[in-house]
């Protein structure tokens, strides 16, 4: 048989098919031609024909490539093109962008301010326009997908001298231009990062001005909020809120209830939430770990809690202890060692486990990683969160069916982000998939060890191509993901 008559590039041969909707597995074939789908058959039906790459998948389960639905890549995808940490874990997709820090728009006038400085230093900060970044990712080529929102704490760093109160209306222009220009770009919305310093002076109407313009071009906005802790429903409905006066789709960032005093109220907030989503589109995402992890402010610092330093640029060496040990060395309370440490970066182990476990069961909980790419000592989201999801709370917890993990990683996110085409199974979508074993695939990145590629994970497809098999880089075939109409 001659090249040309082969009808398909590649097929999966007797997978265990988790399509992405929600609907229970079946066994058949997915066959590939190009960067697309180009056939699903059941098992029983007429064989799809030859293809130029037979995969055997029986005992495999085979479903669309993971989206990471939150993430902090933005510099990732440039200089770390291999992407590994997402890769490895079957992630095809990473939206970027979120908590109000993005790599563009953005031109600082100085190193980038806290958490902008998590996305790398000031030399990474390069691109005054949106459409610049776009095509950097195009000519990078990364082995996965992007998908990017343009932050708010961004914006305010370059567009006023003080951020440190509201936005005047010269401000409020000057970001509304920069934000218009990567939604006209591509960008799939916007971010805030109201918890944090350069986002905290911005009020509700600030931050309307904004994302009006967001409602207006189709695109999301996602927060992570002023408050997660004792004053978190007040803050679910500033969100509301503003997402109201903004007509625009909500995403709720990393979900939780932070802080001792208040674990267990997710039964609280999560009623919110579903009462919200009758009256207007409302999504979140959560990652599956008891501990956050983010820079470390010395104004944060919970003594009753266990904090892990992951980087620190005055005591390198610090990454991987903990906050009490060092403070008790030095003499010195933890608030003091925050500041010794500064500029650095942590995990704070602030989360009941019940609470996480509520969250990621939700019906509209998305899965996103919220991985730190750049931390010497990364919190283990980075590497382990979707073989978590379904190795860990699906099969070892039975927090739900492989179906509904892999909706929360796959047809979800693809929805709420506007995704056409990616994050289902079927004939005339993008050929992003993964072929895992459900009875093996697990985490193993820990605390102590986070740097470790997710097990049972065998082949990563992108766009069509093999970007990822049996522990082996591929090609990189991914793409910047324009919002649809740009
Ligand atoms: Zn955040
Ligand atoms: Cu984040």
């Amino acid at each position: 048989m001659d090249e040309l008559s082969l009808e398909y590039d590649v097929i999966f041969r007797g997978g265990q098919i988790v399509d992405g909707t929600g609907a229970p597995p079946f066994v058949g074939d997915v066959a590939v031609r190009g960067d697309k789908i180009a056939a699903v058959t059941p098992a029983g039906s007429p064989r799809a024909a030859r293809a130029r790459q037979e995969i055997d998948a029986s005992g495999q389960a085979i479903s669309p490539g993971f989206v990471d639905a939150h993430t902090h890549d933005d510099n990732a995808v440039l200089t770390m093109p291999e992407m590994t940490p997402k890769i490895s874990q079957g992630v095809t997709t990473v939206v970027v962008g979120n908590c109000g820090i993005s790599l563009a728009p953005a031109v600082l006038p100085g190193d980038p301010p806290p958490p902008l400085n998590l996305l790398g230093g000031r030399e990474c900060f390069g691109f005054a326009r949106f459409a610049d970044y776009a095509a950097a990712v195009d000519k990078t080529e990364p082995a996965v997908n992007v998908v990017a929102l343009v932050g708010h704490g961004s914006l305010r760093v370059s567009a006023m001298a003080d951020v440190s109160r509201r936005a005047d209306e010269a401000e409020i222009s000057a970001m509304q231009e920069a934000l218009a220009e990567g939604l006209d770009a591509g960008a799939a919305g916007f971010s805030t990062g109201l918890y944090y310093r350069p986002n905290r002076a911005a009020d509700m109407d600030e931050v309307v001005c904004l994302v009006e313009l967001v409602g207006k071009a189709g695109g999301v906005y996602a927060t992570h909020m002023r408050d997660e802790h004792v004053h978190v429903l007040a803050s679910l409905d500033e969100s509301f809120e503003t997402a109201r006066r903004g007509k625009v789709p909500l995403v709720i960032s990393h979900h939780k209830c932070a802080g001792r005093e208040n674990w267990g109220r997710s039964v609280e907030t999560l009623p919110v939430i579903a009462a919200a989503a009758e009256k207007q589109p409302v999504g979140l995402d959560a990652y599956p770990y008891a501990a956050g992890s983010t820079v470390l402010d010395s104004d944060h610092v919970a003594e009753d809690i266990p904090i892990m330093i992951t980087w620190s640029e005055a005591v390198p060496e610090a990454s991987g202890r903990y906050l009490g040990d060092l403070a008790k060395a030095w003499g010195c309370d933890q608030r003091e060692a925050a500041r010794r440490l500064d500029p650095a970066g942590a995990i704070f182990f602030q989360m009941a486990e019940e609470d996480v476990r509520r969250i990621l069961a939700f019906p509209g909980t998305m899965i996103g990683s919220d991985g730190l790419p750049h931390d010497k000592h990364p919190h283990p989201r980075l590497w382990g969160t979707f073989a978590r999801v379904i190795g860990h709370y699906g099969r070892e917890v039975g927090l739900f069916p492989l179906e509904v993990a892999v909706h929360k990683m796959t047809g979800l996110p693809a929805q709420r982000f506007g995704l056409s085409e990616r994050g289902v199974l079927r004939e005339g979508a993008y050929a992003d998939l993964v072929m895992f074993d459900p009875a093996a695939i697990i985490d193993a990145a820990t605390f102590e060890a986070p740097a470790r590629p997710a097990l049972g994970i065998s082949v990563v497809m992108v766009n069509g191509s093999v970007a990822w098999r049996d522990g082996m880089a591929g090609a990189r075939a991914g793409r910047f993901l324009r919002r649809a109409g740009t």
